[in-house]
Order: structure tokens, then sequence, then C-alpha cells
């Protein structure tokens, strides 16, 4: 009891961050470690292949060639994708075991994406050196206190002329839960859906929407395309990026 009086202080604002996530479930590393540890799941996303909305701006060749990071890459399949269209790419989660299963499908296909297993919260790179970021999956499952940060990771080392693209559930997919509700029910439900005017008004604060739609469920073997979620094309804001630089990029 003293122990517990002694270290649950809360002395500043990040003590606070932190007693909200412990207040919450865990769906941490080693929740997905358990995850990937079975392959042959019949998950979606456990066939490796490009996300639909990926392969539609490659198509349009909308994405200057350059340095990609596939945040929460899973065992990469959008990262082996953006390498095989000539990008140098890092492919990030903190998952052990998906990040194992990458490594064994690029031994086999002779790609070379640099696979990291560390938390994005861990990442430190050079700021503002990556033409394009991807996340496909990641930000639905980011404690809402912790979104803003995640965000903010993202604008500092995207380049000013990059793009960032991401998909997320939409309320067909996710669980139709508030931010609020997240914290009363002590859960995330596995996995916030988005409503547009929700995921809008998360994400412009920090980024200019190019494109906004839901991803084209398709048939087609070689792409995975599912309409229980939102695809987001965008470019950094510049407005926020001069006003919050010094907060931006300490
Ligand atoms: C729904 S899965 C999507 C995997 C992959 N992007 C795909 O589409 O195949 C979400 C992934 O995000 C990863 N993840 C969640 N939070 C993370 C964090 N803070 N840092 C790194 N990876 C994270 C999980 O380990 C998991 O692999």
């Amino acid at each position: 009891m003293k122990d517990k009086l002694n270290s649950e202080i809360i002395k500043n604002d990040n003590d606070v961050f932190v007693m909200l996530d412990n207040l919450l479930e865990e769906k941490d590393n080693e929740w997905w470690n358990k995850f990937y540890s079975d392959r042959e799941k019949p998950i979606p996303f456990f066939k490796n292949i490009p996300d639909e909305n990926l392969v539609s701006y490659m198509d349009k060749d909308l994405l200057k060639k350059g340095k990609a990071l596939d945040i929460g890459c899973g065992y990469g399949r959008n990262s082996f994708y953006l390498y095989k269209n000539g990008f140098q790419t890092t492919g990030i989660d903190f998952s052990k075991t998906s990040i194992e299963w990458g490594k064994q499908i690029q031994k086999e296909d002779s790609s070379n994406v640099n696979f990291l297993c560390q938390s994005i919260f861990d990442f430190k790179d050079t700021q503002e050196s990556y033409d394009f970021i991807y996340d496909s999956g990641c930000l639905h499952h980011i404690k809402p206190h912790r979104r803003p940060e995640y965000l903010k990771i993202i604008s500092k080392y995207l380049k000013s002329d990059g793009y960032f693209a991401m998909v997320c559930f939409n309320l067909k997919g996710g669980s139709n839960i508030s931010d609020y509700d997240v914290y009363k029910d002590c859960s995330m439900h596995g996995g916030m859906g988005f409503s547009e005017h929700k995921l809008k008004e998360v994400l412009e604060p920090y980024f200019q929407i190019i494109e906004f739609r839901e991803m084209i469920e398709t048939t087609n073997e070689n792409i995975f395309g599912k309409s229980f979620l939102w695809t987001v094309l965008m470019k950094k804001n510049k407005i926020f990026c001069i006003s919050t630089q010094n907060q931006l990029f300490s």
C-alpha cells in the first residue's frame, strides 16, 4: 500500500499520460506477439499483398521515390511493395514475431527492407528525412491521449514536400466508441472506428488532406481491399509546422 502511495504520484503532464496508459488494458507488443505467432490464422491482412490505395498512389505516379517509413508494418506486406517500387524502406513494428516473419520473407525473396523492432514512440532518425510515411492499421490502436504525440512524430520525420498516407477503421470496421468512452470503459474495444468528421478533426491540425475515401473492396487476389477501412493521403500542414516548430522539433 505504501509502495503504491509513493509510486503513483502525479507531478507533471507526463505522469498524467502514464496514469492514463495504465488505466487501459494492454494491447502491447506481447499481445501482438501472440497475434502473429500463428501465421495460418484467417486474418485478411495475413496475405502478403499491398493495400488497394497504396497501389493506386503508385499507379498514378503520385509519390516521389526516396525514403519510406511504414509504421506498425506487421510482417511488412506494404513495406515490401514500397521496396519493390523503388523506395529505400524502413518498416517499424514493436512486435518481435511480426518482424521475425518479415525478415524470413525477405530472406526468401531477397528484398532489402530495413526492419526495426521497436515502438514508434522510441523511433529516432534524421528530422524531415522521409519522402513517404505510411500507416496501415496502426492509428486505430493508438490510445487517444497518445494520438497527438503520434501525429507529431510523423510530422517531425516527414519532408516538407513528402506525403503521409494512412488506412484506419471506419465505423463498419472498428468499435463505435468516443475517445471519452475509452477511459470510461478502460478499453479500446479492439480498435477504434472513426467517423469521417472525427478522423478529419484528428488529422487536420497536422496535415492537409489530399484524398479521403473508403478503401475499395476488391476481389483481385493481388490487392488488399476492404470497405471497412478509410484511406487518407496527406501532405504536411505547413502553417502548423511553422507555428509550432520549436515544440514539434524539440
Ligand atoms: C492491424 S496491424 C497492421 C499491420 C500491418 N500494417 C499490415 O497492414 O499488415 C497493427 C500493427 O501495429 C503495430 N503497433 C501498434 N502499436 C505500435 C507502436 N506503438 N509502435 C510500433 N508498432 C505498433 C502492431 O504490432 C501491429 O503489427
